[in-house]
Order: C-alpha cells, then sequence, then structure tokens
C-alpha cells in the first residue's frame, strides 16, 4: 500500500526573480477582482508564464544534480531551522533558503572544472550544498575547506557528506570565518578558488584579506553569493534591510576597487566572480 507522504515545507521566495514571479501572481490574482479589460488580463498572463517558466526551464536544461546532493536538499527541507543560534556579536535564524542549490551549484562544479581548481576555500557553509557540489567537482586529491560558524549547521552538512564519495574531500572549520582565514593565511597553502557566502557584513572584510594575504594564488579568484540581495541594492533605499545595505555598500566598494575586475550574472540571488587584474607587465 503507497504511504502517504508528508509535504515538504515549501520556501519563500528570495530571489528578485523569485520575488517578481510571486507579485506577477499575486497581481494577477487582483486584476480577476478588478475591473480590467480581457486584453489586460491576457497580456498580464502572458507576463506572469514568461516569468514563472524561467528557473524550471533551467533546472530541466542543466545538468541534474547527484543523489547526494538531492538527498542534502530533502534533509535541508526536512529539519525544522527554527532554532536560533549565537554567532557571538549577533543572534541569526538559519533557514531552508540558505541553500544556494542545483544551478548554483551546477555553476560552481563548471567553475571548478574549468578552472582545474585543487584548493577551494568556502565561506558559509550551512548544510553543505555548495561544498558537496564543489567536492564533486574537485580532482580525488582536491580540498575544500569549508568555514562555518554554527556547530549545529556543521554537524548537519557532514552527516549528508559521510553519505557522498566526494566528501573526504571537505575539511569543515567551525568558527568565525574572519578568524579561520587568519589561520589558513599564516599556513601558506594557497587556494585556486574562494566562494563567499556568509554574513554580509562580513564581506569586505573577507575580500581584502583574500587579496591582501597569501590565501589566493596568483591567478587564484573568488564568487560572493547574494550580490543581488533579492533587488535591494537598485531598489528604493528606504526600505532596505541590514543585509541589502551590507551588499549595496560590497557592490560600491567593489566597483572602485581597481585591484580587480568582475561580472556580476544574475543567477540565483547574484552571483560576482572577481579576479585580480592582469599585470601590465605579464
Ligand atoms: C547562505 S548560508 C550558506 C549556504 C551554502 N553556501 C549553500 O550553498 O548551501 C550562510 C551560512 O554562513 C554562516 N555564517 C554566517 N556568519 C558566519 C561567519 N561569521 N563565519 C562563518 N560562517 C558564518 C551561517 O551560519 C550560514 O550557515
Amino acid at each position: 500500500m503507497p504511504t502517504k507522504q508528508t509535504p515538504l515545507p515549501a520556501a519563500r521566495p528570495v530571489t528578485p526573480h523569485g520575488i517578481l514571479v510571486q507579485q506577477l501572481q499575486q497581481l494577477q490574482t487582483a486584476a480577476e477582482q478588478e475591473s480590467v479589460t480581457a486584453q489586460f488580463k491576457a497580456d498580464l498572463s502572458q507576463v506572469a508564464r514568461l516569468a514563472a517558466g524561467l528557473d524550471p526551464y533551467l533546472e530541466a536544461c542543466t545538468t541534474a544534480e547527484s543523489t547526494a546532493l538531492a538527498q542534502l536538499v530533502k534533509a535541508t527541507q526536512q529539519e525544522d531551522w527554527s532554532q536560533r543560534f549565537d554567532d557571538g556579536a549577533t543572534v541569526k535564524e538559519l533557514e531552508q533558503e540558505m541553500l544556494s542549490g542545483h544551478i548554483e551549484g551546477q555553476f560552481l562544479k563548471m567553475l571548478v572544472a574549468i578552472s582545474q581548481a585543487k584548493r577551494v576555500l568556502e565561506i558559509g557553509m550551512f548544510t553543505g550544498y555548495s561544498a558537496l557540489a564543489i567536492a564533486e567537482a574537485l580532482p580525488k586529491d582536491g580540498l575544500l575547506v569549508a568555514c562555518e560558524v554554527d556547530a549545529y549547521a556543521a554537524e548537519f552538512a557532514q552527516r549528508c557528506f559521510s553519505t557522498s564519495a566526494h566528501g573526504h574531500k571537505i575539511q569543515v572549520k567551525v568558527a568565525p570565518a574572519i578568524e579561520t582565514l587568519r589561520d589558513l593565511a599564516s599556513v601558506g597553502e594557497p587556494f585556486d578558488l574562494a566562494f563567499i557566502d556568509a554574513d554580509k557584513g562580513g564581506y569586505i572584510e573577507y575580500v581584502n584579506l583574500l587579496l591582501e594575504s597569501p590565501l589566493l594564488t596568483p591567478n587564484g579568484f573568488i564568487c560572493i553569493d547574494n550580490t543581488l540581495m533579492q533587488g535591494q541594492p537598485y531598489l528604493d533605499t528606504a526600505n532596505r534591510t541590514a543585509n541589502g545595505e551590507a551588499i549595496t555598500r560590497f557592490n560600491q566598494f567593489l566597483a572602485e576597487d581597481d585591484r580587480v575586475e568582475q561580472v556580476m550574472l544574475p543567477i540565483r540571488d547574484g552571483f560576482t566572480l572577481v579576479k585580480r587584474c592582469s599585470s601590465p607587465f605579464s
């Protein structure tokens, strides 16, 4: 007899595109109550379908995620993340929406494979989706060092890694990332790629440390998540959250930084790729 499945808690939209889809659908519902023309309703319906179809189409056209990654997503959705954690300075809440997911994970895998990175640093691991995706693309002797301040999330992730043949490539450091970065910088074994996806207020310090210490190889590059922060940097300033303010400041900092060149891509909640400027003498 088939067992009844408990539906997984739905994730709220946390990307500019996801929010756009939700708001268009709300407008469609509102338009049903209003005396608008049939043409207006048809146009609105077309716009809503155009927006709503994009993410599922990206998913369908992208290489499927591994079984271990799919299981990690399911376990993350099933967990009650309402308990809070204290990172020493602020109390925050973990939530399933923190997980980066299929498209971003596959994009990171592609970057690791194309760049032939062997040593990767992750700042902000949560339940380990991006960490495991990166590990899957690393060679057998590759290493991902993942920084995570929350011990509960770190243990959760490590349980997920133990089910994957690539989990052994991941080394987890449970501490505020800035402390781990300073320790790693003193060891002198640089990374080919750093992925920043933690506290948004720390982004400028992380990038400065990566560029000014021996943490990054000369051709090493940095990937930064959430640089669109739900559209807040380009929307009205009055409704910005603390994260929205931090990302707005960070994007401005990066745009004015002549040590680096960068590109911002509208993947999920915004993904910026950064590399050192080529030397004029090279
Ligand atoms: C957006 S989640 C990371 C998502 C993950 N990269 C993924 O793909 O699923 C951010 C994580 O950063 C962690 N974090 C926040 N501040 C931190 C800090 N100062 N040092 C280390 N980790 C931190 C949080 O506990 C949270 O788990």
